[in-house]
């Protein structure tokens, strides 16, 4: 339920810069688990409906640099400015056994009694199954879904509360490529009506395909932040592939 808590730790953003700063930012980020550093010193940083991914190995910190960015997670040090960040978990917080309007329904009542949003849940709900195109599956238990409607309705639950930032982790694993560009239509429509979205995934093609800035983490640092063609330019590996310049660019520098 951590994505009912977002951003109740984050500093509210001056007028100013709610005009004309990033929509969410970090600064000198760093969180330790026991003896191991997860995070160390990472700055970032997202505008106002921009899209930027998050890649680097397993490992790499970046569920945990998204955590501290929703506020579900407190870092050691460092400070997280931003308003209306929603949190999109990689696994999805659904009852399998009710319908997909069940799970929404209870997703915005416990927003509306939070005090999350003042829509009357039974409209936020008409209005999330025609955002999610699902409208004609409300009735349908969750677990018959497919794995891309599944996550529409994760993402419908983070979009309750009006968000200006959408975080979500590894959104599109186990999906098929169909399914992931479907996915990514919905969430950029998003976008068009100035949602900023961040992003982590494993798949490089994903990142250079939707987001405008890729950032990459690696041991617990943020060692890049740029377009795919900055990357590629970033090492010279003789080749236009992305994933070939993110493997010489992890390479050149350690990892
Ligand atoms: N709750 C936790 N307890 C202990 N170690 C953790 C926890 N969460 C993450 N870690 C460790 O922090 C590091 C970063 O993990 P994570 O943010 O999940 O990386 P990524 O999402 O890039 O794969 C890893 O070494 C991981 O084992
Ligand atoms: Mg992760």
């Amino acid at each position: 339920m951590g994505r009912l808590c977002r951003a109740t730790s984050h500093k509210f953003l001056s007028v100013e810069s709610q005009v004309s700063g990033p929509a969410l930012r970090a600064r000198g980020v760093s969180k330790a688990f026991g003896g191991r550093q997860a995070l160390e010193g990472v700055d970032f940083e997202v505008g106002p409906g921009e899209v930027v991914a998050l890649i680097g190995p397993n490992g790499a910190g970046k569920t945990t640099l998204l955590s501290i960015l929703a506020g579900i997670a407190e870092p050691d040090s460092g400070e997280v400015d931003g308003n209306g960040v929603a949190w999109v978990p990689q696994q999805a917080a659904l009852y399998r056994r009710l319908s997909v309007r069940e799970n929404l329904l209870l997703f915005a009542r416990l927003q509306h009694d939070a005090g999350q949003t003042n829509d009357p849940p039974g409209q936020m709900v008409d209005r999330m199954l025609e955002l999610t195109g699902l409208g004609e599956r409300a009735g349908d238990r969750v677990g018959t879904l497919s794995g891309g409607n599944q996550q529409r309705v994760n993402i419908a639950i983070g979009l309750m509360a009006e968000p200006a930032v959408l975080l979500l982790d590894e959104p599109s694993v186990g999906l098929d490529p169909g399914q992931r560009e479907r996915l990514w239509d919905f969430v950029l429509g998003l976008v068009g009506t100035g949602t900023a979205v961040a992003f982590s995934t494993h798949d490089i093609q994903e990142a250079e395909r939707y987001a405008e800035r890729i950032v990459v983490v690696a041991e617990g640092e943020g060692i890049f932040s740029g377009t795919a063609d900055e990357l590629r330019q970033a090492v010279d590996t003789g080749s236009g592939d992305l994933e070939s310049s993110f493997l010489a660019f992890l390479r050149e520098h350690g990892h």
